[in-house]
């Protein structure tokens, strides 16, 4: 039987794939699920192991720690992985700096490490896949991890929305000079996914935000799992033809 969302015999690169965090996790183990072998990143050896134990085959997947806001030697970086393990169909940047930051109290250091990781990262693994022999012959799909915060405003969450939001600009723009090369740029742009961020972020908040909140998503709160299919998506034959687009997967958030 035909499967649209059949990822055998692709490698895919994950950022952000340490066990604890929650999306980056859940969109591991439904990759592998479809058949993907998978590069997993994060800077911490222990946590991307354990989500490696998780995968079916794990044998088939492989660990790569690396610092994503070491920005200059992160295209040398993935010519090494395509080096080791031949060239890769996807890449998914699901790694970031998540957070509110209160307008009194930023600083230029902050501004830094979310403007680096949530889209200086994003631009380089996209300059590293567009290389020749990193990306399959046949072009491939990157799929970068935005958020609603990106597409509406919210309190407190200026620095981390500006992130988000250059996601949006980098794939339309990037859509158009790769697409020479096949090579797909999208967004998911997931609102609140329950899990440990989402809990944080609800212990942060007035009982009145919360509640605000949670009215703001019609079908209710998303899980990991709405991120990973969505993702799985875009990855597979089933986006073949998306490129330059920002999907939310939000629940309504945004329709409202
Ligand atoms: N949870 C939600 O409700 C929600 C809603 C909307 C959008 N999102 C987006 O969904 C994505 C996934 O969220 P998440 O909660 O699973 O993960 P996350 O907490 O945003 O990301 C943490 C992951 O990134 C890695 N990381 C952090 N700094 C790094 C660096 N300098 N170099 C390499 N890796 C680094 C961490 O591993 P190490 O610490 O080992 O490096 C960890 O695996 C994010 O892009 C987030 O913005 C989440």
């Amino acid at each position: 039987m035909r499967n649209p969302l059949d990822l055998s015999g692709r490698r895919v690169l994950v950022t952000g794939a340490s066990s604890d965090s929650d999306i980056g996790r859940t969109l591991c183990v439904t990759l592998a699920d479809l058949g993907a072998a998978l590069v997993l990143t994060g800077r911490r050896p222990e946590p991307l192991e354990e989500t490696r134990a998780a995968l079916d085959e794990p044998g088939r997947h492989s660990v790569a720690p690396f610092d994503l806001a070491d920005l200059d030697t992160l295209p040398g970086w993935m010519k090494g992985l395509a080096a080791d393990g031949g060239p890769l169909d996807g890449v998914v940047h699901s790694a970031s700096v998540q957070g509110y930051t209160v307008l009194r109290q930023m600083s230029r250091a902050q501004i830094d490490r979310y403007l680096t990781l949530n889209v200086g990262a994003a631009l380089m693994l996209a300059r590293g896949f567009a290389q020749k022999g990193v990306h399959a012959a046949n072009g491939g799909s990157l799929a970068l991890i935005g958020s609603v915060a990106g597409l509406k405003g919210q309190k407190g969450r200026s620095l981390y929305a500006a992130s988000k939001a250059a996601l949006v600009a980098v794939a339309r723009s990037l859509a158009l000079e790769l697409a020479d090369r096949r090579i797909r740029v999208n967004v998911v742009a997931p609102a609140v996914v329950m899990g440990s961020k989402a809990a944080e972020q609800f212990a942060m908040l007035p009982a009145e935000q919360n509640a605000a909140l949670a009215a703001a998503h019609p079908l209710g709160y998303g899980t990991p799992q709405d991120v990973a299919d969505t993702v799985a998506f875009l990855l597979a034959s089933t986006g073949r033809w998306i490129t330059g687009v920002t999907l939310p997967v939000d629940g309504g958030f945004t329709a409202g």
